[in-house]
């Protein structure tokens, strides 16, 4: 290594996603590996997304982190596994220009330094795990040349937590649960990319809830050790209902993709409800948005619109096209109105693009939207939804090579 001080960095930005068959059981709790395989699509990181900088110095004194500005320690199980495991597949860099020369089994004394932002609220409790251990795995794999694969790196985000091995790809995403007892043949694949079902649309409401929900660590511990009904599931339902979502992702048949997705999702909460004691996720405002679907679906005669619910009451919606998720957004709004015009600005972000194909541009527009015709005596409710997000299916991980992007101080390490 050079005498001089120096400091690495690198900035790389990924995406969350949303699982349409879901993971829920480990058959191993430290290795995170699935009791069943599962399917997601990943959401476009312009709307939702971690963005992670990790930088090596031999100033560094010892392994450091920071979360949206504020530092987190690293000691956690998850963190030193995935630290462990990248570690270990580090090789040479040079970087002659920086006078920088750090040769493979240096790695294991040079410290680092990572600074983590989502540009979501992470108290909304979307997934933001799953987005920071995919960010924080890939980042580092750049940073320490590893040679390794998204695939393969996926297994080693997957320790960190179950869902982030699904963030390492765009589009739609498989996690095969693999068979090997060290986890090595349980990683993600790419099923398609991004631009292969480009016309779908994506809200979801963040709906607002006072109460503390059981993690999902937790939460699928309890199911495993004390649900019939999860290792049904995982035995007879998941094995057969993979087959026929990929069958409906590669087909783009909307029809069948909207069947499974709900399905499962209402599955995964019956499991919920079968585990001692019994968790509750969703409450009466994802109720009234899963009729308000169901309802409409009905009368169309075929899905316009997929819902899916994670361990949480906010609802994820997938519209066939534009048409359709122009038409869920006035349902919505009509059901969930916001509270004045200001809000409405901020009631919905993201894409707001569906917003003005809805015709909606001021309060007074969302005052006048008619009843959805195939509910009757629909109540409207205010403040029972936070806000909506607008987005669509989206790319996997990126670097960012531009240097002001990056949230550490290139002579410092520090979080600028
Ligand atoms: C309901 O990946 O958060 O979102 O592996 O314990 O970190 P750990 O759990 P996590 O669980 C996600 C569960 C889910 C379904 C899914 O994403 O497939």
């Amino acid at each position: 290594m050079a005498e001089k001080t120096w400091v690495r960095m690198v900035t790389a930005q990924t995406p969350t996603n949303i699982a349409v068959i879901k993971y829920w059981g480990k058959r191993d709790e430290t290795l995170i590996l699935p009791v069943n395989d599962s399917i997601s699509v990943t959401l476009d990181p312009a709307h939702l997304c971690t963005t992670t900088t990790v930088a090596v110095s031999p100033s560094f004194d010892q392994d450091r982190m920071w979360l949206n500005g504020k530092e987190i320690s690293l000691s956690g199980g998850r963190y030193q596994n995935c630290l462990r495991e990248i570690r270990a597949r580090a090789c040479e860099v040079e970087d002659k220009e920086k006078g920088i020369k750090i040769a493979k089994k240096d790695w294991e004394k040079l410290h680092l330094h990572v600074a983590s932002y989502n540009n979501f609220p992470t108290a909304a409790g979307l997934a933001s795990s799953a987005a920071g251990f995919a960010c924080l795995v890939f980042a580092l794999a750049k940073l320490m040349n590893a040679k390794e694969d998204n695939s393969e790196l996926s297994a080693i985000a997957r320790q960190g937590s179950g869902s982030a091995c699904r963030s390492l790809f765009g589009g739609f995403v498989k996690w095969i649960m693999g068979k090997a007892e060290d986890g090595s043949d349980s990683l993600a694949v790419q099923l398609v990319d991004e631009k292969h079902w480009d016309e779908l649309v994506i809200i979801i409401a963040v709906v607002s809830s006072r109460q503390k929900e059981t993690s999902s660590t937790t939460g699928m511990r309890d199911s495993v050790e004390t649900s019939l009904l999860l290792q049904h599931r995982a035995k007879e339902v998941v094995p057969k209902r993979i087959k026929q979502m990929e069958e409906a992702i590669k087909n783009r048949d909307f029809g069948s993709f909207a069947q499974l997705s709900c399905a499962d999702s209402n599955q995964f909460h019956a499991v919920c409800l079968d585990t001692c004691p019994p968790i509750f996720y969703m409450n009466g405002t994802s109720h009234r948005i899963i009729s308000c679907v169901e309802k409409w679906n009905c009368s169309e005669g075929t899905p316009q619109v997929a819902y899916t619910f994670d361990a949480g009451p906010n609802a994820v919606l997938i519209a066939h096209n534009r048409k359709a998720a122009t038409q869920l957004m006035q349902k919505l709004l009509f059901c969930f109105p916001p509270t004045s015009d200001a809000h409405l600005n901020s009631y919905v972000i993201g894409d707001k693009s569906i917003l003005k194909d809805a015709g909606i541009e001021d309060i007074k527009d969302v005052e006048a939207l008619p009843p959805p015709p195939e509910t009757k005596d629909v109540q409207r409710c205010k403040g029972d939804v936070s806000y909506f997000i607008c987005t669509k299916p989206g790319r996997g991980p990126a670097l960012l090579s531009d240097e002001s992007q990056a949230l550490l101080h290139p002579e410092t390490g520090l979080p600028k």
